[in-house]
């Protein structure tokens, strides 16, 4: 049977690449995409995703915006990364698909309810408001979740927005010390794994070859996103984030991992959103994420090109 997920996003050109990774893989049953503010504010947010399931020909897909910001913080964007729009690179119509008029919260619980035990898998794209949010309205849902698949945090590779905070969890800190200390299984997916899954120029071109709609725009997009990350960390190409969450679903056996206690830094403005990782089992505390750290970065990007050429 497929697995019941749920994608929470900030699209973002590298969350359009797991979406649509997502989107053309029957291993899941995609119950909605749930956006909310980050790479941009979430009309943006909102927007992109349905201009994603649109291109992948899914107009169908429940997308149920969530929340405009933060728990306790104030916004921050990243329109530095993914330009004005959020998906700058590939220009593509005004989508004419619906929006639901649940809030992602409520669309969250209910989905975590009627799932019943173990039966929802959230993969987290982004900042971990609308998730948080839901846990602490309706703490019930926790047994739904079979588990947490998220993109955040760093540890050996530091932070890519502070010296040692990565985006999602540098956003709202508080949402993922909510999420975290929530006792789930959560396998994480941070810098130190997503730094080395980074764009081939070949395989760009391999990709825009097959010529599909959603092949097209991935190609624009990805072409666009990396000139950034090539800026700063140099010419090895951008680094895949979110792709990472979906692909470990798929084929775990890419990713090398190791089971640690981490902890979200809430209280120094200093940290702030520093994810404190205790690689070395020094404190006792028993581990509470998988944290992976390694990639089969061929296989990676075989796997992704393979799954977006089917839509
Ligand atoms: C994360 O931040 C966003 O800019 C990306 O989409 C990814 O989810 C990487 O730090
Ligand atoms: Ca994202």
């Amino acid at each position: 049977m497929p697995r019941r997920i749920i994608i929470d996003t900030d699209p973002g050109q590298d969350d359009a690449v797991a979406i649509l990774t997502a989107l053309a893989s029957p291993e899941f049953d995609v119950l909605g995409i749930t956006p909310v503010a980050g790479n941009v504010p979430l009309d943006k947010t909102v927007l992109n995703a349905r201009k994603i399931c649109e291109v992948a020909g899914r107009p169908d897909v429940t997308i149920a915006p969530g929340c405009p910001r933060p728990m306790v913080r104030d916004l921050v964007t990243a329109e530095y990364v993914h330009g004005k729009t959020g998906l700058d690179g590939y220009d593509l119509p005004d989508p004419t698909m619906p929006v639901s008029d649940r809030h992602a919260v409520d669309f969250i619980i209910e989905a975590a309810l009627s799932s019943g035990h173990k039966g929802l898998t959230l993969c987290t794209l982004a900042p971990l408001t609308n998730i948080a949010m839901a846990m602490v309205k309706a703490p019930q849902i926790v047994p739904c979740i079979r588990e947490i698949v998220m993109m955040g945090g760093g540890h050996f590779e530091g932070g890519n927005v502070t010296g040692t905070a990565e985006f999602n969890i540098y956003v709202d800190p508080h949402a993922a010390h909510v999420v975290i200390g929530s006792g789930l299984p959560i396998v994480m997916a941070p810098l130190d794994v997503t730094h080395k899954a980074t764009i081939k120029r070949g395989w760009l071109d391999r990709v825009g070859a097959v010529g599909t709609p959603a092949c097209l725009a991935t190609e624009g997009w990805l072409s666009f996103y990396e000139r950034y990350d090539i800026e700063r960390y140099g010419d090895t190409g951008g680094p895949l984030h979110d792709p990472c969450v979906i692909a470990y679903l798929l084929e775990p056996e890419l990713f090398k991992a190791k089971r640690v206690h981490v902890a979200v830094e809430i209280a120094s403005e200093l940290t702030m959103g520093a994810t404190a990782m205790d690689w070395w089992r020094m404190s006792g505390k028993a581990p509470n994420v998988s944290v992976l750290h390694d990639i089969d970065r061929d296989g990676f990007f075989d796997l992704l090109l393979e799954r977006i050429a089917r839509l």
